[in-house]
């Protein structure tokens, strides 16, 4: 069985659904050491009951400030919270605009602003981006610009943490069927239509699966990527090749 993240402290937010619940259970799996956060503790403990399970909103900075005092140190970060909302951007409200900004950008800002002195020399970090903070669709703008930013930050907190032996990498999934998905298909006119567009747009012609994301990160916070870092790593089934 694969061990490579063995004895490794690792933090995962938005651990209790989807990609980061899958990814925190396929760390375990790999050996590290848990500390699981999101805003429900119900869903964290039912991802991994042996785990530290905090109640954390990644964007409320005392929150994130009173959790980096009593945290400890880590050997990894892994995250993966977010939210979607759709919208042009002349259709999307201001509130809708900060709300996007707040969740996928201003969250793992703080938490590196607040954690970045726990990490260990040799600890890496995984910022959970998306394939569409890397190339523009019509409906998504407000969190195509957020995940664009969130991949601005894992390149300058590479350089920031280099000189301390600390890597900092960002995935960039394509269309992955997870909560997120099922709500954005709920509300939507035509899921059926919706949903074969969304497995068509990448030559592999399937959405992800959480787990193919998760092995990626897992292979990005263990010591097998160690020259790997201030990258933007597309995990899309090819849609990132296409023109
Ligand atoms: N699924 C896809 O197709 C896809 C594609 C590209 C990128 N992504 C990205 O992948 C990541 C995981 O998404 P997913 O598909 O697994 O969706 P998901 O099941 O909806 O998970 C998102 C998680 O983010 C957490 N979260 C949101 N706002 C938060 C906040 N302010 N504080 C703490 N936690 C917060 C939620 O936790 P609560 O329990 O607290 O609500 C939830 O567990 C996201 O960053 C998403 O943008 C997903």
């Amino acid at each position: 069985m694969d061990r490579a993240l063995e004895g490794r402290r690792i933090l995962v937010t938005g651990a209790g659904s989807g990609i980061g619940r899958v990814a925190a259970r396929l760390f375990q799996e790999r050996g590290a050491d848990l500390v699981l956060a999101g805003r429900r503790l119900d869903a964290l403990r039912e991802t991994a009951p042996q785990a530290q399970c905090v109640k954390l909103d990644h964007a409320d900075e005392a929150a994130v400030a009173a959790f980096a005092a009593t945290c400890g140190p880590l050997d990894g970060l892994f995250l993966a919270a977010g939210e979607l909302r759709t919208g042009s951007v002349e259709s999307t409200s201001t509130a809708d605009f900060e709300a996007v900004l707040t969740a996928n950008l201003r969250g793992p800002w703080l938490l590196a602003h607040h954690l970045g002195p726990l990490l260990r020399e040799g600890a890496s970090a995984v910022l959970v981006g998306s394939n569409i903070g890397l190339r523009a669709i019509p409906d998504s703008a407000a969190y195509s610009v957020a995940k664009a930013g969130l991949h601005m930050l894992a390149k300058v907190l590479a350089l920031e943490w280099a000189p301390r032996r600390i890597r900092c990498n960002a995935i960039a999934p394509g269309p992955v069927h997870t909560p997120m998905v099922d709500a954005r298909l709920a509300a939507s006119g035509h899921p059926a239509l919706d949903l074969a567009r969304l497995s068509g747009v990448n030559p592999l012609k399937r959405m992800g699966a959480a787990v193919e994301v998760a092995a990626l990160a897992a292979h990005l916070l263990s010591g097998e990527s160690a020259w790997t870092t201030g990258t933007v790593i597309p995990v899309d089934g090819g849609a990132d090749a296409v023109y």
